[in-house]
């Protein structure tokens, strides 16, 4: 049995929480659901808690964690660093992977079909880099203020997360970094590099500048199989990519610890207070990213029935406005489900 805690969190995350898990007890897999529905902005506005001892606990205690979105408008900062960071880094989830495919070509802005097709990886190293809170403000409300947050690149966390982005290759692995303007974490990345190539044999690699990266993904996504990066350029490029494949609303993502098998499962999107509440969220970045749940808790075919689902909704426009439908949230949740 796989245990999973659930975390709906704010904005749109509870709309698209609840599609992704309707469709999982369609599956009539063997989940046990932990609801968290408590660890939201509204609590932490009141309390001042983010995520207490006891959902910490219930959290461990789980397999998996399915998630919303994190924030609210009005709400600072060590909201989201005190759910959603403070996971990533307290159960150590250091590969963030967030995959790209183009689920139909009217999607893509790039329309050209020998651009096509768009299914690659970005995986983001997730525990490093400029996220690790060291840093601090100097002066702070004069006019002298400075702040300073303080890049941490280590090579055993760029050699354990480039391992596992050759694992999970299947032609070839680019690495993207800025090791050209900042050297000393770019050599950290461009060691560890040169040290992994020979063990992956099959597979090809190449090397980019996150800057030229980022064109690349506009102009030949279709190139790309995995794609490796640190922490803020695999935040800023997942984006872009997901954009290329029609938009945030479709992008799922995984943060994972191999050794532990442990997992934070969660759609790329925010929040998004402005269309809260109102049944037009996209709930195909949560059921895509509760299928990339599925497919690591040992149900490899009910993760393809997913995403074939997903894929033949999507085809039929059978989905939500931001991807040229017409439904609300729950309709296309449902459409999803009457295609398994
Ligand atoms: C993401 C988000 C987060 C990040 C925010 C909410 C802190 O943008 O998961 O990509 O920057 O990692
Ligand atoms: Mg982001």
């Amino acid at each position: 049995m796989t245990r999973l805690a659930v975390l709906p969190g704010d904005g749109v995350g509870p709309e698209v929480v609840e599609e992704a898990l309707l469709l999982l007890d369609e599956l009539r897999l063997d989940l046990e659901i932990d609801l968290l529905d408590h660890v939201s902005a509204d609590r932490y506005r009141r309390t001042g808690i983010a995520l207490s001892d006891d959902d910490l606990e219930r959290i461990r205690r789980s397999d998996a964690v399915l998630l919303g979105a994190i924030g609210a408008p009005g709400v600072d900062g060590d909201y989201a660093r005190g759910v959603l960071l403070r996971m990533r880094l307290d159960f150590d989830l250091y590969a963030n992977l967030r995959p790209v495919r183009l689920l139909d070509d009217r999607l893509s802005p790039l329309r050209d079909p020998a651009r096509r097709p768009v299914d690659l990886r970005i995986v983001r190293e997730n525990t490093e880099g400029l996220y690790v809170g060291v840093g601090g403000r100097v002066r702070p409300g004069t006019d002298q203020e400075v702040g300073i947050d303080v890049e941490v690149t280590t090579h055993g966390g760029v050699q354990r997360v480039l391992r596992y982005a050759f694992g999970i290759a299947r032609t070839g692995v680019c690495l993207v970094d800025k090791s050209n303007a900042v050297p000393s974490g770019g050599a950290v990345w461009q060691r560890a590099w040169a040290e992994e190539i020979p063990a992956w044999p099959g597979l090809t690699t190449s090397h980019l500048y996150a800057d030229v990266a980022a064109m690349h993904l506009v102009a030949d996504p279709g190139q790309f199989d995995v794609l490796v990066t640190n922490n803020s350029y695999g935040d800023l490029l997942s984006d872009l990519a997901a954009q290329v494949a029609g938009g945030l609303g479709g992008a799922a993502s995984a943060n994972l610890n191999p050794e532990t098998g442990f997992g934070l499962y969660e759609p790329v999107h925010g929040s998004a207070p402005d269309i809260a509440g109102k049944q037009v969220a996209n709930p195909i970045g949560a059921i895509l990213s509760a299928g990339l749940l599925l497919e690591d808790a040992g149900h490899p075919v009910a993760a393809d029935r997913v995403r074939k689902a997903v894929a033949a909704a999507v085809a039929a426009q059978r989905c939500t406005r931001d991807f040229g439908g017409t439904l609300d949230t729950r309709a296309a949740g449902a459409a999803i489900r009457a295609e398994l």
